[in-house]
């Protein structure tokens, strides 16, 4: 049965066929993918369930939205139509976040562009002593978030803040300005002339994916207003298309308040973040401490 999905799947083009017909199987048959050898079968009902969702996923809808959630490092969030799934890439960020958040006692993290919450929750369940405050525009992107928040405060995180706002808004988070020790942002960056996947253009909301035509529209207000939400040598991380290598470090570098720029790479090699450290106004830079170092 999982053989004949995985050909089924590689035939429709899908990147992962055996493991997404896995996922699928073990999700059908409610048993964790490492125990898939030890399950009984399918029952005709659970064929039909299985022949039902591998239908949906040959048009190429996503296997998260089909199994109902995505994981990020240590969570497991819901998402479905409105709000973007969260890609492994991502982890990249926040774990970096979280080793800044962890050389402050009682941090505080914004997560700008928070849509299921991803970066704010892993920070919030990896840093217990962090203030976490995600925000997020889109009222469909918001509803998962919100609930995502609710299911991680109930299993015994603290509990994000979320604010819905535009993060390009020039006084957005007004009260923590001069406050916020680790900011970061996995914001839409593709140019709007890029052809993306159809699992990317048929259910990841447009909002969530296009930053204009050269993808920095969300970028440079945030790099604006970011200077402003830091304290002086308080940490920023930016996601960004891998055309960006240049262009967000130069961002930052021109922006005149941040230090330590640097540019991140992901497993794969492709320039995937850029980070950078708000400057003590009138004072020189701190020598690069050793993060920067990881920069390609
Ligand atoms: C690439 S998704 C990232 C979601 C999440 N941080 C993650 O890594 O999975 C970008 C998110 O930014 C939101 N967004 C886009 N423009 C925004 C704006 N101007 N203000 C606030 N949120 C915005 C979208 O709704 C979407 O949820």
């Amino acid at each position: 049965m999982i053989n004949r999905v995985a050909r089924a799947l590689a035939a429709a083009g899908v990147e992962a066929p055996r493991a997404e017909a896995e996922q699928l199987a073990a999700y059908v048959l409610e048993v964790p993918r490492g125990r898939l050898a030890l399950a009984d079968g399918f029952t005709p009902a659970q064929r039909d369930r299985l022949d039902a969702l591998v239908g949906r996923r040959l048009t190429r809808e996503p296997l998260q939205h089909l199994l109902g959630s995505a994981g990020f490092r240590h969570l497991e969030l819901a998402v479905g139509p409105g709000v973007f799934v969260p890609r492994p890439e991502t982890e990249l960020l926040a774990g970096w976040g979280i080793e800044r958040a962890r050389e402050c006692a009682a941090p505080l993290v914004v997560d700008l562009c928070s849509g299921s919450g991803a970066i704010a929750l892993a920070v919030a369940q990896e840093v217990p002593a962090a203030r976490v405050v995600a925000v997020e525009r889109s009222p469909a992107a918001l509803a998962w978030l919100r609930r995502n928040a609710a299911g991680r405060a109930a299993a015994g995180d603290r509990p994000i803040d979320v604010v819905a706002a535009d993060v390009t808004d020039p006084d957005l988070l007004a009260d923590l300005a001069g406050q916020v020790d680790v900011l970061l942002c996995n914001p839409p960056y593709v140019p709007r002339s890029v052809t993306v996947p159809p699992e990317v253009a048929g259910h990841d909301p447009d909002e969530a994916v296009f930053g204009g035509a050269d993808g920095l529209d969300v970028i440079r207000p945030v790099v604006d207003r970011a200077a402003a939400l830091l304290r002086p040598g308080g940490a920023i991380g930016i996601e960004h298309d891998d055309t960006h290598a240049a262009a967000v470090p130069a961002l930052l570098r021109g922006d005149g308040r941040y230090d330590r720029v640097a540019e991140h790479r992901d497993l794969a090699g492709r320039p995937r973040w850029a980070s950078a450290s708000r400057r003590a106004d009138g004072t020189h830079a701190d020598p690069a401490p050793a993060w920067q170092t990881d920069s390609s």
